[in-house]
């Protein structure tokens, strides 16, 4: 049994969307939040639990849920921070050759591991991943997970045309293979499988068929695909596929669409599209610093919203430059202003943590500090070197003279300055990362 000191902030609900209410913000500062040895939360209390718990006193520093990163790319690491190129460029030049290696199972699992000790040590504890093509990534990605306890969505990736040799299944293959990856992985310790479309432009009506009845023939599968990132991959799927109305249309008439699939980017879309998300519950993954490091686009939240369609926030590494899912708020906050919307952190940090909880179905185990949650959760220090240690002193009162400011103040300093280096320590179901299994 476990018991952490620190400041705990959580949601108990999603807050306003405009405007900085606290309805639906929990905040408990210098509470111990108490962890049963099954891993799970078992409350939190403001008086030291005493002897029989293994202690961890981070007062003055933050707690919150660990994030989730809904759309990430496990094998590009290789690539992040790649210069020069759009999307479509960007695959060919830097991409696909660097996917190609991990058809080497070596290259697989050290890749896996790597990049799961990323995310943990970025504060990110859940996220639905893109391996590559072959069964190999996948095998070791979910490995990689079960040894860490993690909470992962994934699954192979399909593309039976417009890619490299070396980087192509086909269809009685890829079915083989997803259905052999499901059997051994859906619903195993907190692992789920996702049907993984890479995007429409590199599977053929026949794979995105077999991709459509893999969801029917096993209810509870999820779905990860790209969808309206750039404007030439659009014109390119309207020029593959004539006959659907749009991009988003293409993945709907082979049944792709339902509450579990997660559809990366979202930029390009119309009103009808939107409406659609609405209907079959899909969610669109933001992810603002690959939207603006590939220059694809402004994702139109507001849209969203008013629509009636989830969104989460995603990292989308390596088109996107970080793994850190606070830099990846302050983008989003960024592109949103670029819109004429100012988020609040509290919006911000919701999406992240339990709004994306929500959207996966997810919410009973993960993204808050509920009794009987999987205990998924990372300290933070509020501030690192200047400004920021200026800029929170400043926000809680600590300098002479000065009142303190409200919370939102301090919360949004933190997630606008804050990394990875921010980041304390993290627990996976209660066991702290680095300690081993
Ligand atoms: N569209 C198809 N594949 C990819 C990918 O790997 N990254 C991004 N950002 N978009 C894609
Ligand atoms: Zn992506």
């Amino acid at each position: 049994m476990i018991a952490i000191r620190a400041d705990l902030l959580d949601f108990t609900a999603a807050p306003p969307w405009q405007g900085p209410g606290l309805e639906g913000v929990r905040w408990r500062p210098d509470h111990w939040l108490l962890v049963g040895d099954d891993g799970r939360i078992q409350g939190a209390q403001i008086e030291d639990p005493g002897p029989g718990w293994e202690r961890h006193d981070h007062r003055g520093r933050l707690l919150t849920a660990g994030f989730i990163d809904t759309h990430v790319h496990a094998p590009q690491l290789d690539v992040i921070a790649s210069h020069g190129a759009g999307l479509l460029e960007w695959l060919e030049t830097y991409t696909f050759p660097a996917e190609r290696r991990h058809a080497d199972p070596a290259v697989a699992a050290a890749a896996a591991a790597r990049f799961l000790e990323a995310l943990l040590a970025h504060g990110t504890t859940a996220a639905v991943v893109f391996p590559t093509v072959h069964r190999a990534s996948a095998e070791a990605l979910f490995e990689a997970a079960a040894a860490r306890g993690m909470r992962l969505v994934a699954g192979k990736v399909l593309m039976d045309r417009h890619a490299p040799d070396g980087l192509r299944d086909d269809v009685d293959g890829a079915e083989r293979d997803c259905e052999a990856l499901i059997a051994r992985w859906h619903g195993r310790d907190r692992l789920a499988y996702a049907v993984t479309v890479r995007f429409a432009v590199t599977s053929t009506p026949a794979q995105l068929a077999m991709a459509g009845a893999l969801l029917e023939r096993h209810p509870g599968l999820y779905m990860q695909t790209h969808v309206a990132e750039n404007r030439d991959e659009v014109r390119w799927v309207g020029e593959l596929f004539p006959q659907a109305r749009s991009y988003l249309d293409v993945y709907h008439r082979h049944g792709l669409l339902n509450e579990r699939a997660v559809l990366a980017h979202g930029i390009w879309l119309d009103a009808h599209d939107r409406a659609l998300l609405r209907d079959t519950g899909a969610q669109i993954a933001f992810c603002p610093s690959s939207n603006l490091f590939l220059g694809s686009g402004l994702f139109d939240w507001q849209a969203g919203v008013d629509a009636g369609h989830r969104v989460s926030l995603a990292t989308d590494v390596g088109g996107g430059t970080s793994l850190s899912m606070l830099r990846t708020l302050a983008e989003g906050y960024k592109v949103q202003a670029l819109r004429g919307l100012r988020l609040s952190a509290w919006t911000l940090l919701h999406a992240a943590t339990r709004g994306a909880a929500e959207s996966l179905g997810l919410a009973h185990e993960i993204g808050h500090l509920e009794a009987g949650a999987a205990a998924d959760v990372v300290v933070w220090d509020w501030a690192v070197g200047e400004p920021a240690t200026h800029r929170d002193a400043l926000a809680r009162g600590a300098l002479p003279g000065l009142a303190a400011q409200d919370l939102h103040a301090r919360v949004f300093a933190w997630l606008m300055l804050g990394d990875e280096r921010n980041r304390v320590a993290t627990w996976v179901a209660g066991r702290l990362h680095g300690t081993g299994p």
